[in-house]
């Protein structure tokens, strides 16, 4: 089988030398890359840099090798066209269908799926130009990713950074997954809550679960690659943000709870992937709790948490907003889902089997998705990222 064809635009941004990364992991995963970098991008890293580690040769204008007609073939053959980073100039010249380099060209020609992973000063990407571009851009069914907060070029901090090239080629990898189809999310807020909730006793100690986060991050990075904007709400995890996505990182239930319902109030879906504490120290002490040798310890008074999901679904922030919930179980798992999604209200109900081996910081899962309306989808033992796909097709199916 032929390596699938992709075309790492290059800008030029300080973020230039993080597209060599991106290279790298294209290349070492199969795919042959053709790096187009623009002639300001050269001025950040040189031609020899993209030529030696793509393996094809490097132009940015369309006056070379005329005779294979580049600025139409390098598009038509492309399967996956991603811009990292795509600058401000790189974004407007896109939108506006300009054709003076072969980047710009090879954007015009290509039919395949477009990524954008901008990155800039903050001013450069809230300025009214640039967020009409990128709408523009989305519209026409490109992905542009948000991008990350952190530190920017010189001392400043802000949104604008480049997101980790790891996780771009995450959004990459499922992208190319999904072929041509259009992103089916587009123009829709999801939030995602992720991760397991700690509700403190003192400084050093707290009540936690064993949730690792990654299938809410695979909901993440998967809603991303299908065009949505991501909240995403992330309870203590260790792993790193996903390219696109808004995180916002919170510790206790209360906290979670502020954080959705302040994300949620227009969003078009939220799913509560993370697993929240149900219950909570009913007095936190200041300082640390002492043992006293000659005593025993003192019983743990709890007090109910919020529930948040059925909080949500019985009071939605928006008409027609969907619901989805997750419900961890080891025995009798459908009909306690079942029961769950009843209580619960919301409209879809992920029902996975867990115990001490299972599921929790696993990288495969299996599920089955229990709907309001009787439906039932059995999710097979796959990768999460599996199960995030079928959770947002039948997101997307509620969405109409
Ligand atoms: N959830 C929530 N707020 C809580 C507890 C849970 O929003 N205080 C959400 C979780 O994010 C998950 C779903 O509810 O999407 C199911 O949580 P689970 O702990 O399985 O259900 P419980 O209501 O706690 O039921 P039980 O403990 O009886 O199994």
């Amino acid at each position: 089988m032929d390596k699938p064809r992709v075309v790492l635009g290059v800008s030029g941004g300080i973020a230039a030398y993080k597209a060599c990364e991106l290279l790298r992991r294209l290349t070492e995963s199969g795919h042959d890359v053709r790096v187009v970098p623009t002639a300001s991008a050269l001025r950040f890293v040189g031609a020899a840099t993209w030529a030696a580690l793509s393996g094809n040769p490097v132009s940015t204008e369309v006056w070379d090798e005329v005779h294979e007609v580049p600025h139409v073939r390098i598009g038509q053959q492309a399967d996956l066209v991603v811009v990292a980073p795509a600058t401000a100039d790189t974004l407007a010249r896109a939108a506006h269908g300009l054709a003076d380099d072969l980047l710009t060209n090879t954007l015009l020609t290509a039919r395949c799926p477009v990524v954008f992973a901008p990155a800039m000063h903050t001013e450069m990407w809230e300025h009214p130009a640039t967020r009409e571009n990128v709408a523009t851009l989305r519209r026409r069914g490109a992905v542009v990713l948000e991008p990350a907060v952190g530190r920017l070029t010189g001392a400043d901090t802000g949104k604008g950074r480049l997101p980790e090239p790891a996780e771009i080629f995450e959004v990459c990898r499922r992208v190319l997954a999904r072929g041509v189809r259009e992103p089916d999310l587009a123009g829709r807020h999801v939030v995602v809550s992720a991760g397991g909730t700690r509700e403190p006793l003192d400084p050093v100690r707290f009540l936690g679960n064993r949730s690792s986060g990654k299938q809410g991050y695979a909901l993440a990075r998967t809603a991303v690659a299908r065009g949505a904007r991501v909240t995403l709400i992330a309870a203590n995890t260790a792993l790193p943000d996903p390219a696109g996505a808004d995180v916002v990182r919170v510790e206790t239930a209360l906290q979670l709870r502020e954080a959705v319902l302040k994300a949620a109030a227009d969003a078009d879906a939220v799913v509560m992937a993370a697993a929240v504490a149900d219950f909570r120290p009913a007095s936190y002490a200041t300082g640390k709790i002492k043992k006293k040798d000659d005593q025993e310890p003192e019983p743990l008074a709890l007090v109910r948490n919020p529930d948040i999901l059925a909080e949500m679904s019985a009071d939605r922030a928006r008409p027609g907003q969907v619901i989805v919930g997750f419900a961890a179980e080891t025995d009798d798992v459908l009909a306690n889902g079942r029961r769950k999604l009843a209580r619960k209200g919301c409209d879809l109900l992920v029902v996975n089997e867990v115990g001490e081996h299972r599921t929790f910081g696993a990288e495969e899962n299996e599920a089955v998705v229990l709907a309001a309306d009787g439906g039932e989808t059995p999710v097979p033992h796959g990768p999460k990222e599996a199960l995030a796909e079928t959770v947002w097709d039948l997101v997307a199916a509620r969405l109409g």
